[in-house]
């Protein structure tokens, strides 16, 4: 089993001056959900998620070799432009990864990132954000130590990318990813996300997620605030067995692909996730009329066709819709038809299932 310790490096072999590595991280979008957690960023209760391929973002980390005066020295770039506003985010999460990246002090870094998706369209840049830095550093790492395995480069870079921002751990490596011990899926950690251990079947592959941005900006309510307020709520523990009892469900659905099992699990966990939101104490709403409106045209449209199609929500307004590729073109039919007019100023993403981090 893996512990913390684990990631702590001893003497690394080489030195490197200067140099550069660009990757791409992904989005993902959890079917059963992570919501509450306690320090350092470890989960209430496991979830697993899709990997996206198209919602990403792309970093550049440009390194250079400095006197190691006992602090952090980083420009970040978005966009190439300087953008003060995400450093604290950085410094924060170089903090909390010094004492796995020793280096980090001895270098001065040029953090410069985009993303694919549109600036605010409500989708959190944060989980692919973190992964796509996490992999950079693991790339200067093993610059450092070219020994390291192909295992821990990905176990480690799951395992920073978690520090930084929890699902962002799920971000990292695979198409269907688990994030939290659970005892159906063997090497499941808390520490970081695995790859699915078993065959998915071939019905999910790539299976297609369009995101309806109904509310696009800041968020009124943070999942940082959300998840603490899981701390103390009524139906924690009961929400927290749910989870590990959907995880199973969904193992076995992903494995012999019986759609309406997955549906009913994904929609259910997505209101479930909302519920314990209207339930807090304080108490909040982040679903918006036109997110309701869109969840009941899916139902119905599912029950006049008969089609495979469902929605999860992540923590926000927007709603994915799920389904499989061999039906793309009656489900964009129908995003046309009738859901685009409860979109903000009619915009959707098509994106599908990928496989994670890539290298440039
Ligand atoms: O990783 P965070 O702190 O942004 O939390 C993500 C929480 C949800 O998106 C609502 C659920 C999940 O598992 O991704």
């Amino acid at each position: 089993m893996s512990k913390d310790t684990d990631f702590i490096p001893s003497d690394y072999p080489e030195t490197v001056a200067s140099g550069s590595f660009e990757w791409s991280a992904p989005s993902n979008i959890a079917l059963v959900k992570y919501w509450g957690k306690f320090e350092p960023q470890l989960p209430a209760n496991p979830s697993v998620s899709f990997t996206l391929d198209t919602c990403k973002t792309v970093t550049k980390l440009e390194y250079k070799k400095r006197l190691n005066d006992g602090n952090f020295s980083f420009d970040l770039l978005f966009e190439g432009q300087p953008k003060e506003d995400f450093k604290p985010k950085i410094l924060k999460f170089f903090e909390r990864v010094e004492i796995y990246l020793p280096f980090l002090k001895a270098y001065h870094f040029t953090i410069d990132t985009r993303n694919t998706f549109p600036h605010s369209s409500g989708i959190a840049s944060s989980a692919s954000g973190m992964a796509a830095l996490s992999v950079n550093l693991m790339s200067l790492e093993k610059a450092l130590d070219p020994k390291i395995s192909d295992d821990h480069f990905w176990k480690k870079a799951s395992f920073l990318a978690r520090l930084g921002s929890g699902s962002a751990c799920r971000s990292v490596k695979g198409e269907v990813v688990v994030w939290g011990k659970h005892a159906g899926i063997p090497g499941s950690s808390d520490l970081f996300g695995v790859e699915f251990p078993f065959d998915v079947h071939p019905d999910f592959r790539n299976f297609q997620d369009t995101i309806l941005l109904v509310e696009k900006g800041q968020k009124e309510v943070s999942s940082t605030v959300g998840h603490e307020l899981m701390a103390g709520h009524p139906f924690a523990e009961t929400r927290f067995e749910q989870a590990h009892s959907n995880l199973d469900k969904i193992r076995n659905a992903l494995v012999s692909g019986d759609l309406e099992h997955f549906i009913s699990i994904v929609e259910s966990e997505a209101l479930t996730l909302h519920a314990m939101m209207m339930t807090s104490n304080p108490y909040f709403i982040l679903m918006k009329p036109n997110t309701l409106e869109i969840i009941n045209r899916i139902w119905k449209f599912r029950r006049e066709t008969g089609l495979p199609v469902c929605f999860t929500l992540d923590a926000g307004a927007n709603v994915h819709l799920l389904y499989p590729e061999n039906v793309v073109e009656k489900v964009l039919q129908f995003i046309k038809d009738e859901l685009v007019a409860y979109c903000k100023n009619g915009e959707y993403l098509c994106d599908r299932i990928g496989s994670g981090a890539q290298n440039f």
